[in-house]
């Protein structure tokens, strides 16, 4: 895959969820990565581990931009993003950290409405291939452009459950027993998101490499350490 490399790079929101793990990887692929911070919702010990890498520096400020006259930009926009250092705090929260975090508890996972609303599930490492794509990209046609950023699978919130039941009943059998709980509706609520990924395959290349299953796969010991207590 085509990769940023050995470059100086500025992450913005560098110690959040998709920050934190895209500072990670442009670490490993030798690029100087300066992470800019405010820890508004970000958290310091997502970026512990960077701190002592030479390549690495943070700064805590808050940022604000101008309008980027005569510089080429591209646009991603995420869809449902999920893995590694994502939390399940806060009103905001996304579905999959909550639900993993209510089976760990032994509580019942709280559907709204009859759970077959559908999202575009995306793994992290998804979202990371498009960034490198976007940044490393030379198809004049590819910039100034915003490209979804998904897998481009659709996936009601029923299946997804049962997906995160079936990876953690390894750790812990007695979650198969937990029951689903189904709540209201919540008023404005999307009932079907699939994002077209067409146009960042075919100006960007992007082709991505896990699907639902092979995410949480993939992210179901982080989301067990991290968050089995509490
Ligand atoms: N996670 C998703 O599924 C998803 C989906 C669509 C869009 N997004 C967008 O992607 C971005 C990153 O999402 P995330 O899930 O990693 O969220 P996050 O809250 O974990 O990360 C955002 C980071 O930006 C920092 N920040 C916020 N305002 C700042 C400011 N003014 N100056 C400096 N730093 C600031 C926060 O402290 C935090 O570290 C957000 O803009 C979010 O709206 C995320």
């Amino acid at each position: 895959m085509r990769k940023l490399r050995d470059k100086n790079v500025l992450v913005t929101g560098g110690a959040g969820f998709i920050g934190s793990n895209l500072c990670e990887d442009l670490l490993d692929c030798g690029n100087r990565v300066v992470c800019f911070d405010n820890f508004a919702t970000g958290k310091r010990e997502n970026v512990a581990p960077f701190l002592s890498h030479p390549n690495f520096k943070l700064i805590e400020a808050d940022i604000r931009y101008g309008d980027l006259f005569g510089v080429e930009t591209i646009g991603l926009r995420y869809f449902n993003v999920f893995g590694k250092r994502q939390t399940p705090d806060g009103a905001y929260a996304a579905a999959i950290p909550k639900f993993i975090r209510a089976f760990i508890d032994h509580e019942s996972p709280v559907l709204h409405g009859d759970g077959k609303q559908t999202r575009d599930f995306t793994y992290i490492a998804n979202v990371i291939q498009m960034n490198h794509l976007a940044a490393t990209t030379d198809n004049p046609k590819a910039v100034n452009k915003v490209y979804n950023t998904a897998c481009g699978d659709r996936t009601d919130l029923l299946h997804l459950i049962e997906k995160i039941r079936e990876a953690l009943v390894p750790f812990d059998p007695e979650i198969a027993d937990v029951p689903v709980a189904f709540g209201p509706s919540r008023e404005g609520d999307v009932r079907d998101s699939l994002a077209d990924v067409s146009r960042a395959k075919e100006l960007l290349d992007y082709a991505p490499t896990h699907r639902l299953g092979e995410g949480i796969k993939e992210a179901i010991a982080w989301y067990w350490e991290n968050l089995k207590n509490g």
